[in-house]
């Protein structure tokens, strides 16, 4: 997996992000088990709890072009602060992703820190609190 693809693809999706509220402009980008890459970008709304974010729209990308597997993401945000996907954004990916689906921080310069999916959403409720069958 080609992280240079990955933050290319999320650096194209931020420069057209809708951010005209927050000016905080947000890309991500994900790759399928495919290998195919998608990407997403926040896209606000003058209704502010309207707007979705990058992740959310690399997501539906991915499940619209077929695929049910994310392997890795990269969210790349502006600012010295490490721009970690919100909450919702990381139950949103633990649906798709593994414990271990590595989630790619990105500022302007580059990759800045990676984490485990399951440290950034310990003990998450997932698909498989849903299945009616197995053990008790
Ligand atoms: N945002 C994202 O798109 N992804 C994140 O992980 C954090 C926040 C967006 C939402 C909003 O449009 C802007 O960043 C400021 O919160």
């Amino acid at each position: 997996m080609s992280l240079d693809a990955l933050f290319e693809a999320a650096r194209q999706a931020q420069a057209r992000a809708y951010a005209p509220y927050s000016d905080f402009k947000v890309g991500a980008a994900l790759q399928g088990e495919s290998g195919a890459i998608y990407a997403g970008c926040n896209v606000e709304n003058a209704a502010y709890p309207v707007g979705t974010c990058a992740e959310q729209a690399a997501i539906a990308a991915l499940v619209a072009a077929g695929e049910r597997r994310i392997t890795a993401i990269l969210v790349l945000g502006e600012g010295r602060t490490l721009v970690t996907p919100c909450g919702a954004c990381r139950q949103r990916i633990r649906e798709f992703g593994a414990p271990h689906t590595p989630v790619h921080v990105a500022g302007p310069d580059g990759v800045r820190s990676t984490f485990a999916l399951e440290d950034l959403l310990p003990c998450a409720f997932g698909p498989d609190n849903l299945a009616r069958t197995g053990p008790a």
